[in-house]
């Protein structure tokens, strides 16, 4: 991948479209079928002390810090570790408890990000092990930390990040298993994922086929006075990521929520001139999730669903295709990139370099 635009008119289009490449990317050299497993050679921790590690805590800033959120669900649900996420910079402020037993991972496109950086020199003065999951090679947090996986999305322009965010999902996902294989998951699990991750280049490809449609969906919602974005457990981080980058690069207002905290307050805002995107996995909490659709029908609300499946509730749908439930947020979140990008593009904005934004936050 190189700087040219390929005919793209900006870089976020360009990037949005390299994902196809840049997932078969982080993929390739690190399957191991005969052990149903993956290796990551940098990771530098040895499978004794993986198997020591009590919980897993990751830090990062912004969509590095969402996904953060989809690792700590993949970490928790493939290695049955406790795991969080927490932003780096409220971290480092409230002087942490820093436990010997708790593998720390900063995650960081750039691996500049002043916050996080900080996050891990105060982690690493308190005789931490911190990991690295990070895009750009030989970067300060690459340097700073003890090891980690390289996201390999190749160079990332726009100052929203996509193909970036995308690949460190998948970059968790391979920890996930890792850690999962010396611990307690299966070999029947570990072949489903396996199977899961080689099928998503072919899927996300399937998703952008689709850009026309998502295109004419953005003309409809561009206008929107603010936008309600929504998901459970692991709809809720793909909600929380497509929000951000929607007011990061079209600059409409917009709020996330998990689905199941709507009614303790945020239902006061649906009315019609603020539409919400659901994002509704077909996982056990499907019906949970419908039932939120009846509720922010009852008020009036529009709602444009990405789903499995159409959903009658919903006023649109944008189908995704299924893979295994636990890699959901890595398919979904692609649709809400291009929902974002056509709602910035319908509003004149300036793509790839939003106002007041920088690509890499380099200073407290
Ligand atoms: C990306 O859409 C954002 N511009 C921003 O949230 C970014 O993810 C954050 O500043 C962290 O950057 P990093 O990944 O380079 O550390």
């Amino acid at each position: 991948e190189s700087y040219d635009m390929g005919g793209h008119d900006t870089y976020m289009h360009k990037e949005i479209h390299e994902q196809v490449d840049a997932v078969d990317r982080v993929l390739r050299g690190r399957i191991d079928d005969r052990f149903s497993t993956v290796h990551l050679g940098g990771l530098n921790l040895d499978a004794r002390e993986a198997r020591g590690v009590r919980r897993v805590k990751i830090l990062g800033c912004g969509s590095a810090y969402h996904t953060g959120l989809i690792g700590a669900q993949l970490i928790e649900e493939l290695a049955r570790i406790p795991a969080d996420a927490e932003p780096a910079s409220e971290f480092r402020y409230r002087n942490p408890v820093v436990d010997p037993d708790t593998l720390y991972i900063a995650v960081s496109q750039s691996g500049e990000t002043y916050d996080t950086l900080a996050a891990v020199q105060e982690l690493k003065r308190k005789g931490a092990r911190v990991l690295g999951v990070v895009n750009v090679v030989g970067s300060a947090i690459a340097r700073e930390t003890d090891g980690g996986v390289y996201v390999h999305a190749g160079p990332e322009v726009c100052v929203v990040s996509t193909k970036c965010f995308t690949n460190t999902a998948v970059a968790f996902a391979l920890l996930a298993l890792h850690l999962g294989r010396i611990r307690d998951l299966s070999v029947a699990d570990g072949k489903r994922i396996i199977a899961g991750l080689r099928k998503l280049p072919e899927q996300i490809a399937e998703v952008l086929r689709g850009e026309e449609e998502i295109k004419k969906l953005a003309a409809e919602y561009a206008n929107a006075k603010s936008m309600m974005f929504v998901g459970r457990v692991r709809g809720y981080p793909v909600a929380r990521e497509a929000s951000l980058k929607l007011k990061e690069v079209s600059y409409v207002h917009a709020e996330a929520y998990p689905a199941s905290e709507l009614k303790h307050g945020p239902l006061a805002l649906i009315e019609p001139e603020v539409p919400t995107v659901a994002v509704l996995p077909d996982d056990d909490l499907l019906e949970k999730n419908r039932a939120t659709l009846e509720e922010i029908k009852a008020r009036s609300g529009r709602i444009l669903a990405v789903a499995h499946r159409e959903q009658e509730k919903a006023d649109h749908t944008i189908l995704v295709p299924r893979n295994e439930v636990e890699l959901d947020p890595i398919l979904m979140g692609i649709p809400l990139q291009l929902l974002a990008y056509h709602t910035a593009l319908a509003l004149g904005r300036d793509i790839d370099k939003p106002r007041n934004l920088a690509k890499s936050v380099t200073v407290e």
